[in-house]
């Protein structure tokens, strides 16, 4: 796309998730591209983002476009954060640094996984805001340490992750007998991920070995103790369960089925995003993640109540592209989409995006 720094000839997000797929090892191509089970969810995603019409308004003076909003206290220059995504070396040597470095100069947050393969503080310091995602750990030490290492390096949410209990079964991992390769283990949590065993997948075993499943409302006071951040969950589906986490004075919540990786057959994030939005009745913002590529997305999501989205696999297609500079462009890509959009549609910012009706 047209823009200095930007790589060439690269008009959308597909144009990059093309040039990522030419260059990743088939191993890592799978691990980023795939869903569990039959991948229905994942697919589901992209048809229920499809189906939302957005009513355009009219005679609305857009000669000016204001992308700009806060999250958790800090500004943002778009709607969009970076989701927390895992080991982020396996993609591009420059790593988990490079795609934070791309959200820093785009002036987006960025969220810093749990299975990071890159020191906390490392990261960090090389972005804007950032948020630490948090998986709740069988060794509560080492969720103690890590939110005080967040907290240290400056960042300003706790994104606790509530719908791992367990890996989702992931048929390409399994297949290809899925491993890291040497050099790349996730550094901000003791231990080894272990070795390469045909058939089976070494996320799977080790999140098994370390996430504790018994994750439950009790535990939130816990954290809430345990950190002066504001908390985030992320993986919420069901408008109940996002009332009950607002009265419990979570900070903030993420609509979202991890992309379709997590439960195949679960509701598609933006079908559930309108009933949360109700439930939460705007007390604390509201996120979307799983399908989202292009700007008019990100102006569904806001047109059906979101306060900003989160973006996952295109910032690893962006990685896989050109590392910073791959990242850069699809962050650039979305912002002069969403322009385009929120113009055609009649909103000079966002929260006139946030009025649009729409309809299927
Ligand atoms: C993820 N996701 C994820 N989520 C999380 O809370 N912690 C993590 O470590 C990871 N790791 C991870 C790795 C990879 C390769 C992918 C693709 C995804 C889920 C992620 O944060 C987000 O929910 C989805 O990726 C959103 O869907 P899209 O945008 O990828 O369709
Ligand atoms: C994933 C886990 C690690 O989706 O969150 O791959």
């Amino acid at each position: 796309m047209a823009g200095e720094g930007n790589l060439p000839d690269v008009w959308s997000v597909s144009d990059v998730e093309r040039l990522a797929a030419a260059r990743l090892a088939p191993q890592v191509r799978d691990y980023i591209a795939g869903g569990s089970g039959e991948e229905v969810t994942v697919a589901a995603n992209r048809a229920a983002l499809d189906r939302v019409a957005v009513v355009p308004r009219a005679l609305v003076d857009v000669s000016a476009c204001d992308t700009g909003c806060e999250l958790f206290g800090a500004r943002s220059s778009l709607p969009v954060a970076v989701a927390p995504m895992a080991y982020q070396k396996l993609i591009h040597p420059g790593g988990e640094r490079a795609a934070a470095r791309a959200a820093g100069s785009a002036g987006v947050p960025y969220v810093i996984s749990t299975l990071s393969s890159e020191p906390i503080d490392a990261v960090a310091g090389a972005a804007g805001a950032t948020w630490f995602q948090l998986y709740w750990l069988r060794d509560r030490r080492t969720v103690v340490d890590l939110l005080r290492r967040a907290e240290d390096a400056g960042c300003r949410a706790v994104v606790l992750t509530v719908d791992v209990p367990l890996l989702g079964r992931r048929l390409r991992d399994l297949r290809n007998g899925f491993a890291l390769p040497p050099g790349i283990r996730p550094v901000n949590v003791d231990g080894d991920v272990g070795e390469h065993v045909p058939g089976d997948s070494v996320l799977a075993r080790h999140t098994a070995a370390v996430f504790d499943p018994s994750l439950s409302w009790r535990d939130l006071d816990w954290l809430r103790e345990h950190t002066s951040l504001p908390v985030v969950l992320k993986g919420v589906l069901d408008a109940e369960d996002a009332d009950q986490a607002v009265d419990r004075g979570v900070d903030g919540i993420v609509v979202s089925n991890h992309g379709g990786r997590q439960l195949d057959g679960a509701v598609p994030a933006v079908t559930a995003l309108p009933e949360v939005v109700a439930a939460v009745d705007g007390r604390c913002p509201v996120l979307l993640d799983s399908g989202v590529r292009t700007g008019a997305d990100v102006l569904r999501a806001l047109a059906l109540g979101a306060t900003a989205v989160l973006v996952g696999r295109p910032v690893l297609w962006g990685l896989g592209a050109g590392g910073e500079r791959g990242v850069a462009t699809v962050l650039d890509l979305l912002r002069e989409e969403l322009e385009t959009a929120l113009r055609l549609a009649g909103c000079p910012d966002l929260a006139s995006a946030r009025r649009l009706r729409t309809r299927g």
